[in-house]
């Protein structure tokens, strides 16, 4: 089975090549390059012994994407991590996100739909919900008006993959990220943020190791035990896994429906100030940090509910915030001794 991988050498998109790749998958990355480095092929190979073939296409280009499938013919499967992702960025630009997010899916789509048989796996996000009113958060919690372009490119995404596998013989599994955070165990490949990381974890990192000087926590008046924001952080080989496991399932003809959408966290929800207390005690580093102002588009609490996830796909998240937050912090000693 050959797997087309967009946004294959980015953060999420390379954990998920090497556990596709150990599950037998022959994979092919896409990416533009734009959020990623070639580096990260080394760092895939150097894990499981096999570089995977890669192109450098935007995919916003309708004539490169139709060469693209015009050349490999026998791509069974899509697995779409190819987008723009921070909140704040798409406040500022919310043209280049809806033309990032949404003008390289219909082109996918649009090849994809030409096939006898072909199956997408979508990442999409928690954003969905905005602030849920119930914990954990269910498959079935209401859609909430976006609080960013980015979360509704997301919510527009799942419409419009919905809509295209109703009349053709495309079927899809929605992953609705929590909280990705870690790297893989060999610290060759993790997360690379470009300039000052706007996610907990990398900040945390490297306030640890220095680049920064100290780390704002933003607001502890919200409505929880200790006043931060509580979120579902989940180490990303486990949510890799979930990926593999929904492909599986859609190869296998297991889906009962056309289109299929699951959380994909722990379960478990963590505030801000418990994520440094866990991480002191597992770098055994002192964390600079000062409470500042609420960050404007915050939810207080998000955490999932994993049941459908566990029953259904038959994945669960296997590995605990401390192995997650230790790879962590592995991986930012180790882009730090270049
Ligand atoms: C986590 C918590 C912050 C940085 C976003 C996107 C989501 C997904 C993951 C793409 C919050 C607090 C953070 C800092 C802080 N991205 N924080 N100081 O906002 O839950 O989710 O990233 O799919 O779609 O919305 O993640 O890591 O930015 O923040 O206090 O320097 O840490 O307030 O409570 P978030 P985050």
């Amino acid at each position: 089975m050959k797997i087309l991988v967009t946004g294959g050498l980015g953060f999420i998109g390379s954990h998920t090549v090497v556990e596709l790749q150990e599950q037998g998958y022959e994979v092919v990355i896409v990416d533009d390059l734009s959020n990623a480095s070639i580096s990260v092929l080394e760092g895939i190979e150097g894990i499981t012994g096999i570089r995977p073939e890669f192109v450098q296409l935007d995919l916003r280009d309708k004539q490169g994407v139709f060469s693209f499938f015009q050349t490999n013919q026998d791509i069974d499967g899509v697995i779409h991590f190819a987008a723009s992702k921070a909140v704040g960025e798409s406040m500022q630009r919310p043209l280049m996100y809806y033309e990032n997010n949404i003008v390289p899916l219909l082109n996918l789509l649009k090849e994809l739909e030409k096939k006898e048989k072909a199956h997408f796996i979508f990442s999409s996000s928690c954003t969905v919900y905005g602030q849920a009113e119930v914990m954990p958060i269910t498959e079935e919690a209401p859609i909430q008006v976006a609080l960013s372009p980015y979360g509704n490119t997301k919510q527009i995404g799942e419409e419009i993959i919905t809509d295209v596998t109703r009349v053709s013989s495309i079927d899809a599994i929605l992953l609705r990220y929590f909280n990705p955070i870690g790297a893989h165990k060999s610290a060759l490949i993790g997360e690379l943020p470009i300039g000052v990381p706007q996610n907990l974890i990398p900040f945390i990192t490297q306030t640890a190791i220095g680049v920064r000087k100290e780390l704002s926590v933003f607001g502890e008046d919200y409505n929880t035990p200790d006043g931060t924001c509580i979120r579902d952080y989940i180490h990303v080989v486990d949510l890799a896994k979930a990926h593999v496991a929904a492909l599986d399932r859609l190869v296998k003809g297991e889906n009962i429906e056309k289109v299929e959408t699951f959380n994909v966290g722990t379960g478990k929800g963590s505030s801000v100030m418990e994520i440094i207390n866990a991480f002191e005690k597992v770098s055994g580093v002192k964390l600079h940090y000062k409470i500042v102002d609420r960050r404007e588009g915050d939810i207080t609490e998000a955490y999932a509910c994993t049941r459908k996830a566990n029953q259904v796909l038959g994945w669960k998240a296997e590995l605990s915030l401390e192995v997650a937050l230790d790879s962590a912090w592995k991986w930012e000693q180790k882009v730090r001794k270049h």
